[in-house]
């Protein structure tokens, strides 16, 4: 049988639990014939713990995506296990507390550079070390949360996305004419150690099934895994700039 992934070396950041996006990520992506290797911030040891649940334990690689001596040796430590990348995923967030629940007019401008360095500048600096692995047809995905719109609790995580969602366009411009493709998957509400640490999260995510015309199960991260894999994959060659809404329909309604 083949796989929509066959033969694809693929980065993916992000994994702290086996309910996190990104380990999703990578266990669709391995099911679909994708070689995979992770990149763990902080708890290496926990990462690699969780890394040994994926179809095939995947090498776990140190990367603090706002530490420069990674970022540079990040190219080079891919390379003990993969000769190129065909894709990259970026599934990393953290906003301080007083970016994220608190109320929005009280946050410090230290707390909001924070949480835009590592939430979106962030895109840049990983694009950046992994393109010398890259080649045409290249794809680089990242995660976000429609950030068109002011939501209940995600303050400045919601600014820090509209960053997100602004940083794409101009990677996607840039990197375009290498042939490499940049784009993001914007999720419904999906239970994760990130998001669990939002106050007032959970009312937005128990509202989500009432109001998605697909209806909304936020316990279950598939359908999110699945779209970041079609973006990965060759089907979607010309599209790049891009925002995949995965959220059951609901950015496409009213109330
Ligand atoms: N869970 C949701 O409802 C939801 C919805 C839309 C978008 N997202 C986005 O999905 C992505 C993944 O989040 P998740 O929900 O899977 O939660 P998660 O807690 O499982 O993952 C967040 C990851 O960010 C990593 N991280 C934080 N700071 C880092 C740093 N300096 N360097 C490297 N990694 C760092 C953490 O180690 C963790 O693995 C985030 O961008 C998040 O905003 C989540």
């Amino acid at each position: 049988m083949t796989g929509l992934l066959d033969g694809k070396r693929l980065l993916i950041t992000g994994v702290i639990t086996d309910a996190s996006i990104a380990f999703h990520a990578a266990r669709v992506a391995q099911e679909q014939g994708a070689q995979v290797v992770l990149t763990g911030y902080g708890r290496l040891s926990l990462v690699e713990r969780i890394a040994k649940r994926l179809p095939s334990p995947a090498p776990v690689i140190e990367l603090d995506v706002t530490n420069q001596e990674h970022l540079d040796g990040l190219a080079a430590r891919v390379r003990e296990h993969l000769d190129g990348l065909d894709g990259v995923l970026h599934s990393i967030a953290y906003g301080p507390p007083s970016t994220l629940g608190a109320p929005f007019l009280d946050a410090p401008a230290e707390d909001v550079a924070t949480a835009v360095n590592v939430s979106a500048f962030s895109f840049k600096s990983l694009a950046v070390a992994c393109l010398p692995l890259m080649g045409r047809g290249g794809s680089i995905v990242g995660m976000d949360f429609d950030a068109r719109v002011a939501w209940p609790a995600y303050n400045w995580m919601g600014v820090a996305k509209a960053a997100l969602e602004s940083t794409t366009r101009y990677l996607a411009r840039d990197l375009g004419p290498q042939g490499i493709r940049v784009n993001l998957v914007a999720a419904g509400p999906v239970r994760t150690m990130a998001a669990k640490s939002i106050p007032g999260f959970d009312e937005l995510q128990d509202a989500w099934p009432e109001r998605a015309p697909l209806g909304w199960d936020g316990s279950d991260a598939t359908p999110v895994a699945k779209s970041v894999c079609a973006l990965l994959s060759d089907w979607l060659p010309a599209t790049t700039g891009s925002m995949v809404w995965v959220d059951g329909g609901v950015h496409a309604v009213g109330m």
